[in-house]
């Protein structure tokens, strides 16, 4: 299995403690993490190219549906595809949605920020960041987790760096996605990371951010990450005066984070979406 594989179990076996307590005997446990193994294996990915011409990645995976709750957020995978980024432009969109509306204005006012990201992924809106930073030379403190990171041959393809015309930042690229997990990581003089592999849902650090960047699948994929107790936790995070940004403007979204203490505002969105939201603490 892959080194993401004790994760997948972690959160396999919430849903079985959720829904399906009555299963978990010997026997059962044994039928469900070969199911987890079928999860691992029908997980399909494959490098798209979006509008302006940069990499997304979209994935498909055929797990039996049955195996899981109907309203689990693994259930986004089955018989599903999704999108890492907006068809319309994975770097535009990141651009827009992350950079432009939160980090540069955080960076004007101020000489350090701590980042998080929920979803580490592609690692674009990392590279985005860095590459900011060392324009305006900033220091930026990353911190991402990543449920189910991507393996090697998609980080060797994926063409952000020719597309930035920024060929001289692939070593830098291939450090993001290949240093260690869950340690503080010198990338260059202005940007230090640090990536944990884990369920964000069970994922807790001790640190407070000026900026939360919401890159999850949408609601109807992953409901499971767009709930109350989610944004309450996201709140927590965040210093005060702080803000969260995301892609998602949806009505049913905005009112969890106002109920969870955001002070929510829209913003105009990138191509092809008119709103984005960001929401301050
Ligand atoms: C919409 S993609 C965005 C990825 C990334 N920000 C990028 O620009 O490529 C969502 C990411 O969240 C990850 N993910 C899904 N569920 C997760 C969870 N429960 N905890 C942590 N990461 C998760 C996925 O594997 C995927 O990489």
């Amino acid at each position: 299995m892959c080194e993401c594989a004790d994760v997948r179990m972690c959160e396999f076996f919430r849903l079985i403690d959720q829904k399906h307590s009555h299963i978990r005997t010997f026997a059962h446990l044994h039928i469900c993490m070969l199911s987890l193994y079928s999860y691992h294996c029908l997980m399909n990915r494959k490098i798209i190219i979006t509008q302006d011409g940069s990499h997304s990645i979209m994935q498909t995976c055929e797990f039996p549906e049955p195996a899981i709750s109907k309203h689990s957020h693994i259930r986004t995978f089955a018989h599903s595809h999704i999108s890492y980024h907006s068809i319309y432009g994975a770097i535009q969109e990141s651009m827009h949605v992350f950079i432009d509306s939160g980090l540069k204005p955080l960076l004007h006012a101020q000489q350090e920020v701590y980042v998080f990201e929920m979803g580490f992924g592609t690692g674009l809106n990392a590279l985005l960041t860095l590459l900011y930073a060392e324009k305006e030379k900033k220091k930026i403190y990353y911190h991402t987790v990543e449920a189910f990171p991507l393996d090697n041959y998609f980080v060797e393809e994926i063409n952000y760096c020719t597309q930035l015309n920024r060929r001289d930042l692939q070593t830098a690229f291939e450090q993001l996605h290949n240093s260690e997990w869950s340690e503080d990581i010198t990338i260059s003089p202005y940007f230090n990371l640090h990536k944990a592999n884990a369920d964000f849902n069970y994922y807790e650090t001790g640190k407070k951010f000026h900026l939360i960047y919401y890159d999850a699948f949408d609601p109807e994929s992953q409901p499971g990450l767009w709930t109350l107790p989610v944004f309450k936790k996201l709140f927590m995070m965040l210093l005060p005066g702080g803000s969260l940004l995301t892609y998602c403007s949806k009505g049913a979204v905005r009112r969890i984070m106002q109920e969870a203490g955001f002070a929510v505002e829209k913003l105009p969105g990138p191509a092809h979406k008119r709103e984005i939201i960001r929401a301050i603490k």
